[in-house]
């Protein structure tokens, strides 16, 4: 192994840019060439890629986003644009890929390592904190704080004006982001894909809080289950409530990384590299009960994250 390429691909991840400084920097301490490739495999298609030295990844590690910039591009599925990339990467003597992204992403990995004669390491980089193999993803942490942030804001006016307040937090199908920033903003009722709690049941909830006097309700709504707003529509047909919806959006995708993200980032990446340098291939890293760890990507699309219902149970129990 003497050349690798690091690449961030799909939705971007605040801690990104703390993962690519440790694969460039770990790698040139081992001797390794390292190239980035800018936005994804949109990049490798198009030759979008550079060199990068020790310098190139300074001054980043408190950057949110990422500094190789990062594109979704289906059409990497088709065997002839993987061949334009295959070409690009095989004219600068690549033999290691890094991908951080999602499990999306590691499915283009795992093409090009059948493909050709390249080895593959992905990283979990996503706010959604939907892969399997690994407890956190990159970015998760920092999204997190973003929506708790959001929750603290929305709660003070929420209590100034006896409102409920819907907030519709990202995760696409997985409902840690709002299971978490539910518990930590004390949250009345959590919604997520995993265990969805109906209109009616909610109502109940609502009431429950208006009887002992609460002066506002928080509901944290996952994306994956409904929209906010039609899960408001749906809420004022039951009951007769001043509900008002906030969707975060992507500000949940932006910011500064916590100190959390850029240390793990700075570990997984950091084992990205070692892992390429033992021969690996064709796996993805990650942390399971604080020990980094590594599975064949198989084994990850063959599984799914499983999400804490315990914590459920305790959010439950705290926002009677
Ligand atoms: O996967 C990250 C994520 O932010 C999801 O939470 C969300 O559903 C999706 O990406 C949004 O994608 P886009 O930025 O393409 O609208």
């Amino acid at each position: 192994m003497k050349k690798i390429a690091v690449l961030t691909s799909g939705g971007d991840a605040p801690g990104m840019n703390a993962a690519i400084r440790a694969v460039t920097r770990t790698a040139i301490f081992n001797g390794l060439e390292v190239y980035g490739v800018y936005e994804g495999y949109k990049g490798l298609v198009e030759n979008n890629i550079k060199k990068l030295e020790l310098g190139s990844v300074g001054d980043i590690i408190q950057r949110g986003g990422t500094s190789l910039f990062s594109a979704r591009l289906p059409e990497f599925k088709d065997p002839e644009v993987r061949q334009v990339a295959i070409k690009n990467l095989e004219a600068l003597g690549i033999d290691g890929l890094v991908v951080i992204g999602g499990d999306g992403s590691y499915r283009g990995a795992q093409l090009l390592s059948h493909e050709m004669n390249i080895q593959t390491i992905g990283i979990p980089g996503t706010i959604d904190n939907d892969i399997a193999g690994t407890d956190f993803t990159i970015g998760f942490d920092t999204a997190l704080n973003t929506i708790v942030d959001a929750i603290d804001k929305i709660r003070d006016t929420a209590s100034s004006h006896e409102r409920t307040f819907v907030i519709e937090v990202m995760g696409r199908d997985a409902g840690d982001l709002a299971l978490w920033s539910g518990i930590a903003g004390g949250a009345e009722t959590i919604i997520i894909p995993e265990n969805t709690v109906s209109i009616d049941e909610t109502v109940k909830y609502i009431e429950q809080g208006m009887k002992r006097g609460k002066r506002h309700s928080i509901i944290i709504l996952a994306e994956g289950v409904m929209g906010g707003n039609e899960f408001a529509k749906e809420l004022k047909e039951k009951i007769d409530i001043d509900a008002r919806v906030s969707i975060l959006g992507h500000m949940q995708r932006g910011g500064n990384p916590t100190a959390f993200d850029r240390v793990l980032a700075s570990r997984l990446g950091g084992y990205a590299v070692e892992l390429l340098l033992e021969g690996v291939s064709g796996h993805a890293v990650g942390i399971q009960q604080n020990q980094l760890t590594h599975h064949h990507f198989d084994e990850i699309f063959n599984s799914t994250h499983q999400i804490d219902l315990g914590m459920y149970e305790i959010s439950k129990k705290l926002s009677i």
